[in-house]
């Protein structure tokens, strides 16, 4: 298991919100459930970056591939998905399983 210290819970108040994991872009989301997680910016289609235009999904530019902002499950093509990563609160701090 590989975690990653995000930062304070309150540093985040506007989601999704745009976090690097060294060098790979992420969203920090929440699901349905209020559970927080990463979704990766990489698109599953041919290595685009998706991308936040608001209105509750976020977008590939290159073949406008949609993805769910809670879920990370693409809207436009079944079955595909950004890769997605479980994140917990401790004392305030969020925490990635990059596992
Ligand atoms: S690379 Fe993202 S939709 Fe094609």
């Amino acid at each position: 298991m590989k975690e990653v210290v995000l930062g304070e819970e309150a540093a985040f108040g506007n989601l999704p919100a745009e976090v690097n994991v060294g060098n790979d872009p992420y969203f920090l989301v929440r699901d349905e459930s209020g559970d927080y997680k990463l979704l990766s910016r990489l698109c599953p289609h041919a290595g685009g970056y998706v991308m936040n235009f608001g209105g509750g999904a976020l977008v590939c530019p290159l073949h406008y591939w949609e993805f769910d902002a809670c879920t990370g499950s693409c809207t436009t093509v079944k079955g595909a998905s950004l890769d997605a990563y479980p994140v917990t609160v401790r004392e305030g701090v969020l925490v990635a399983d990059m596992a």
